[in-house]
């Protein structure tokens, strides 16, 4: 067994899905998914210090508001270990947020990621990498990607991970319209969209495998060209504010924009971060949104910053 820690740092990013095929539901309630995710250099840092029982603190640098009770995902990951491993230990649980909250970008699940790494080495379970992504994809479909970080293709509810190649480094610009969507209310709209039209959604989505040559190529135009959301119709349909800010960016010179996962954040693919500057001076002068982040990708899974 590892030895256990008084005080563990952990960060994990937030994710884009540069891809995102939707299919028929499974038996669990979960749509089959064919997703591309990149993960960007916006962090949740958990700090996790050994205490009697368990407590939950948030300070965060985006706008929005956290649940602090048991539904937070951060708490649920560590209930999850203590069920598991049949523990009693406690500890304080500090979680500083980058992410967008809410937002469509995976923070909630990159909470719980980073929950589960700060965990198993305060209490030196020693569970190691492919253990903790399995007990995280029973927290939440998009938790083992927060774990990987970088570039993976998603299949399955979106858990059953293969890394892709990336060549160099991506800019998106975050714009983050007021509002929230709910995730499961963005699937049902998708399926009666998909029921209104006559169409059955495919039992094994694909992806489009010019996506995958754009990324390891450096293609910024061939990415922009292959950018794709099944769930934006019902997230537009949800959300009257999201189709104008896609609009406005790519009128505003952007190569291309698209809602990220279920929304309602923006993800506009920009050249550089000049390009990122002007298209959010021009989105937010329009009050077309109520914050805008630049950021790079791909960025780094789950890693340990601090340990002691
Ligand atoms: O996995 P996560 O907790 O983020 O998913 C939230 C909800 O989104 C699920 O309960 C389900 O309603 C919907 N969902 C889905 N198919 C997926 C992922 C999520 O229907 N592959």
């Amino acid at each position: 067994m590892p030895p256990a820690r008084q005080r563990v740092v952990v960060r994990a990013p937030g994710k884009i899905n540069l891809s995102l095929g939707v299919g028929a539901v499974d038996d669990r309630g979960y749509h089959a998914l064919a997703t591309v995710f990149q993960a960007v250099d916006l962090y949740e840092t958990i700090t996790a210090t050994r205490a009697d029982g368990m407590s939950l603190e948030v300070s965060s640098q985006v706008p929005g508001t956290v649940p602090l009770d048991e539904s937070n995902l951060a708490l649920r990951a560590a209930e999850l270990l203590r069920t598991e491993c049949d523990l009693r230990d406690g500890a304080a649980l500090h979680i500083r947020k980058q992410v967008p909250i809410a937002g469509g970008m995976g923070g909630g699940s990159a909470d719980a990621a980073a929950t589960l790494v700060a965990l198993d080495r305060l209490w030196g379970l020693g569970l190691g990498g492919e253990r903790l992504r399995q007990l995280g994809s029973r927290l939440g479909a998009d938790v083992p990607f927060a774990m990987l970080g970088h570039t993976a293709l998603g299949r399955g509810n979106g858990a059953d991970l293969t890394t892709v190649l990336t060549h160099g480094e991506w800019t998106w610009l975050l714009a983050v319209p007021g509002g929230h969507l709910s995730t499961p209310a963005v699937f049902r709209r998708f399926d009666e969209i998909a029921a209104g039209g006559g169409r059955t959604p495919a039992t094994r989505p694909t992806v489009d495998e010019r996506q995958l040559q754009a990324l390891s190529g450096g293609n910024i135009d061939l990415l922009a060209e292959t950018l794709h959301n099944d769930l934006q119709a019902a997230a537009f349909a949800l959300h009257p504010g999201l189709e104008p800010v896609v609009e406005a960016a790519e009128q505003l010179g952007a190569p291309a924009a698209l809602v990220s996962g279920s929304g309602p954040t923006i993800a506009v693919l920009v050249e550089d971060e000049m390009q990122a500057s002007s298209i959010a001076a021009g989105l937010m002068s329009e009050s077309l949104v109520e914050s805008c982040l630049v950021a790079r990708g791909s960025a780094p899974g789950a890693s340990v910053l601090e340990e002691e």
